[in-house]
C-alpha cells in the first residue's frame, strides 16, 4: 500500500472532519490544537495528516504535497481549483458568503446611485465577481483578517466575509445585506494521485461519501 497524506486545517475543519476519518477507519494520535506538530500520525501507518493554513489546503493538493484535503468553498472559489478534483461536499463547517455595512448605512442607495462602493474583503475574487455580476463598480480593498473593523473605521462602505452564527457582525454593529453563496467543505484530490493511489484513496472516498450521507 502507498502512503497516503490528508491536509487539514486546525479548527472547525479538523474537528468536523474527524468523525468522517474515523468512518474510513483513521483515527489521528494527535489534536494540532494541543500538539504543536504540523505532521501527525494515524492509528493507520500508512496515513498521516498535515496540518496547514485552511488557504493553503489547495495549494498542497495540487502539486501533490498532500493527496487529499478538506477546504471550505470559499477557499477553493479564490484557489481556482487547478490540478484538484473536487468529488464530494462533505456538508461540514457551513456557513454563508455575506456582504455586510455598518447599521444604518443605506445600502440600496449606494449601490443605485451608481457611486463606487469602498469593499474590503480577504475573498477578492468573490467579491470582485458578485459585484461585477450586479454591473456595480468597486474600489477593492485586500484585507487578510478582522474584516469587520473596515467600515467602522471608514476603511470600506462594505465587506464581503463568512458569516456563521452572525455573532461577530452582531457585536460590531454590522448587517447583512446580500447573500452570495453558502459555504460548506469540500473533499479536494490530487488528480494524479488519484490514478496512481486509487486502490488506497478510493476506499476511504467512499467511506468519507457513506458517512456525509447518514
Ligand atoms: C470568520 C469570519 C467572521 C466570523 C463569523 O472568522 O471572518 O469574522 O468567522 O462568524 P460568526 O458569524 O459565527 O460570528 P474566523 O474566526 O474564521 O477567522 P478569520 O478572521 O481568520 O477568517
Amino acid at each position: 500500500m502507498t502512503g497516503i497524506t490528508i491536509a487539514l486545517s486546525k479548527g472547525r475543519i479538523f474537528d468536523e472532519t474527524l468523525p468522517l476519518l474515523a468512518a474510513a477507519g483513521i483515527v489521528p494520535t494527535e489534536n494540532p490544537e494541543t500538539s504543536r506538530k504540523l505532521i501527525i500520525d494515524t492509528n493507520n501507518p500508512d496515513v498521516r495528516v498535515v496540518i496547514v493554513r485552511a488557504s493553503d489546503v489547495p495549494t498542497y493538493v495540487q502539486y501533490g504535497a498532500a493527496d487529499i484535503g478538506v477546504a471550505g468553498k470559499d477557499i477553493l472559489i479564490e484557489h481556482g481549483g487547478e490540478g484538484l478534483y473536487s468529488p464530494l461536499d462533505l456538508k461540514i463547517a457551513k456557513c454563508r458568503m455575506m456582504v455586510a455595512v455598518r447599521e444604518g448605512f443605506d445600502y440600496a442607495k449606494a449601490v443605485r446611485q451608481g457611486n463606487r462602493l469602498k469593499v474590503a474583503s480577504k475573498y477578492t475574487k468573490i467579491a470582485r465577481e458578485h459585484f461585477a455580476g450586479k454591473g456595480v463598480h468597486i474600489d477593492l480593498i485586500k484585507l487578510y483578517g478582522s474584516m469587520e473593523l473596515a467600515p467602522l473605521a471608514g476603511l470600506a462602505d462594505a465587506i464581503v466575509d463568512i458569516v456563521s452564527t452572525g455573532g461577530t457582525l452582531k457585536a460590531n454593529q454590522l448587517v447583512a445585506v446580500e447573500h452570495i453563496v453558502d459555504i460548506s467543505s469540500r473533499l479536494v484530490v490530487n488528480q494524479a494521485s488519484l490514478k496512481v493511489k486509487r486502490e488506497t484513496l478510493q476506499p476511504i472516498i467512499y467511506a468519507f461519501a457513506q458517512a456525509v450521507e447518514k
